[in-house]
């Protein structure tokens, strides 16, 4: 009797010690495949939506005058909404595991690019071709500050990205 009960006390401190010893459990596999590295995210999807929203507004100057782009049909108008929401919703793929460079400094560089893409998405949708250029400024800048940051050495080559 005495024994056993001795084995009782015993036993939740083996249970602890077992528990303590046991392997921590793997994080499961998250659910996503991505199949870009950043660059490639970048060059792929990021640049060309930023191109459908910076070559939709702009003043070309040539030889023979001043010609002012901007949309004009309802498609032109759609395909720059669509080019705005890529940005702000691929933005949101910046933060995936793997592709976040920290959980901080990054995560506010990214958002500042979803805000700047929703403010662009939103003077679309209103077709104001002010506030799209301005909002374009702002991408550009939401760019600009990131790659400053994380990517110094891109910082001349983002000047040549806008062009
Ligand atoms: C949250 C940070 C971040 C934001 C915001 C960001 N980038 Fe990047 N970008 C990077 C980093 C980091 C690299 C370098 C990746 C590498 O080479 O591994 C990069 C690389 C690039 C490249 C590749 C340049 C090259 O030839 O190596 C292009 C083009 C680019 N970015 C365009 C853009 C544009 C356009 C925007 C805005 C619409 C933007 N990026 C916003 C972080 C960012």
């Amino acid at each position: 009797m005495r024994a056993n009960l001795r084995l009782l006390l015993l036993l939740p401190v083996f249970g602890l010690i077992a528990c303590k010893e046991a392997p921590p459990p793997a994080p499961p596999a998250p659910p996503f495949r991505t199949i870009l590295d950043l660059k490639q995210f970048m060059l792929l999807v990021i640049d060309p939506a930023a191109d459908g929203v910076w070559d939709s507004v702009k003043t070309v100057i040539t030889k023979k005058g001043t010609e002012e782009i901007q949309p004009k049909t309802e498609e032109q108008w759609m395909a720059v909404r669509s080019s705005a929401a890529t940005i702000a919703e691929a933005a949101n793929l910046l933060m995936l595991e793997g592709r976040a460079r920290d959980n901080k400094e990054w995560m506010t560089a990214v958002r500042r690019l979803t805000d700047t893409a929703e403010k662009a998405m939103k003077a679309a949708e209103a077709k104001n071709p002010a506030a799209v250029f301005d909002a374009g400024g702002e991408i550009y800048e939401a760019c600009r500050g990131c790659h400053q940051r994380y990517a110094p050495q891109l910082d001349t080559a983002t000047e040549a990205v806008k062009k």
